[in-house]
């Protein structure tokens, strides 16, 4: 399988399989528990169906719509996601300047493997950092203080990774960051020369954006699980994001609200906007689909904060369903991290292109020439 056969996200995530050593491929791919959220976040999309309008004069119509003040060229962002060079040597190079290209917001992990300033003169197009909150707060301020001085345009807190989610498939391959080559995981890597060489020969891994402050998960090779439960603030509470906000100053985004009162007490506090997901279905499994959560937030805080609806996009017809129900904009993470794994740059401009032209056919298809009008009356629900 090549690149040019990758005519959906679903066919990268095959190519990804093919390139990538195991351990790897089951970070990205995997989730937590029965892996029966991260399901459910795509299969959501089906209990939606579209009706159309027609005759509506679709020659020309308009893509782009307003992400937390700036101009997106598409109502979809590419959600913030940690160890991309570890995917792909090009890792979140390529993923930002791709987004560059199709003029979409872009997430920078608090685990990105590029750092905070690289990325902000990288690119010119709006961008996210992402921000865990460790029990050191001097790597905290830090982060935020190197944010202001990079120009990000927004921080997303991400709130629903207290303590890890009990991912199984990293269990079992021991998977770590950086990637360790023990005895039993030797096969899978070199099974998979191509990733192992890129690895092994091009630029030396690092988390540049936490590294000033701890060697776990650099210097020393920790479970993503043992990262989280180790190094972030369990602690943390609606008073430390307030905190969070206002020593920030800029756009301020909570990633992974996913109740009414919660999406109540963001507006309170005076967040621009959230972003309803449960990571994937990486954290807690058994929660509810975004998309599925995604009516009865609208119906409470629409209008009064953004709404971002994060996780299980597949298609541009997903994109469409949550704008319908009210959503600002819909945002994923596998959707570009599986193309990447697949082909880099090359791969990551592939499928954000498919995605765009699923969404113009999909509008010219319902009868819509702005996102503004899809609505409600457009959707049924089964
Ligand atoms: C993530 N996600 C994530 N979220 C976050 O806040 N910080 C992070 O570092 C990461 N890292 C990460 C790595 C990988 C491999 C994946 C797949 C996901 C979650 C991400 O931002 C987003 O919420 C999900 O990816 C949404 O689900 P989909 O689009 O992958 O179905
Ligand atoms: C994950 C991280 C790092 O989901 O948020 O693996």
């Amino acid at each position: 399988m090549r690149l040019t056969d990758c005519h959906n996200i679903d066919d990268f995530r095959v190519l990804a399989k093919q390139r990538l050593p195991w351990p790897v491929f089951d970070y990205i791919d995997g989730a937590a528990d029965d892996e029966a959220t991260k399901a459910r976040n795509t299969a959501a999309y089906g209990s939606a169906d579209l009706v159309p309008n027609v005759l509506a004069g679709v020659e020309k119509i308009d893509t782009s719509c307003t992400i937390l003040g700036r101009k997106s060229a598409l109502p979809l962002i590419l959600s913030p996601t940690a160890l991309q060079r570890v995917f792909h040597w090009q890792g979140e190079r390529a993923v930002a300047r791709a987004a560059e290209k199709f003029g979409l917001w872009c997430g920078i992990s608090s685990l990105a493997t590029v750092s905070i300033e690289e990325v902000g003169a990288m690119i010119s197009t709006p961008k996210m950092f992402q921000l865990y909150v460790h029990k050191d707060k001097g790597l905290n301020r830090s982060m935020i203080e190197r944010c202001q001085a990079a120009k990000f345009d927004a921080i997303a807190l991400t709130v629903d990774t207290i303590v890890a989610g009990k991912r199984e498939r990293c269990a079992r391959s021991g998977f770590t960051s950086p990637p360790r080559f023990t005895v039993s995981s030797a096969l899978s890597y070199a099974l998979k020369p191509r990733w192992a060489l890129d690895y092994v020969f091009r630029e030396k891994f690092a988390l540049p954006n936490l590294d000033t402050h701890v060697s776990q998960g650099t210097g020393e090779a920790v479970s993503i699980a043992g990262y989280f439960n180790t190094m972030l603030d369990q602690s943390m509470t609606w008073q430390t994001a307030d905190q969070i906000r206002q020593e920030w100053g800029g756009k301020f985004v909570l990633k992974g609200v996913m109740s009414v009162a919660d999406a109540r007490r963001a507006v309170e506090i005076g967040c621009d906007g959230i972003m309803i997901s449960n990571h994937g279905g990486r954290q807690l499994d058994g929660s509810r689909a975004p998309f599925d959560q995604l009516a009865e937030i609208v119906d409470a805080v629409g209008g009064m904060i953004e709404i971002i609806c994060d996780g299980g996009v597949r298609r541009g017809t997903h994109a469409l369903k949550s704008l319908a129900v009210g959503a600002t904009a819909a945002s994923g993470g596998r959707l570009y991290l599986y193309a990447l794994a697949a082909a880099g740059q090359a791969g990551v401009e592939r499928a954000i292109g498919l995605l765009k032209d699923e969404i113009e056919r999909g509008m010219k298809l319902m009868g819509v020439t702005s996102v503004d009008q899809l609505n409600r009356e457009m959707l049924r629900w089964r």
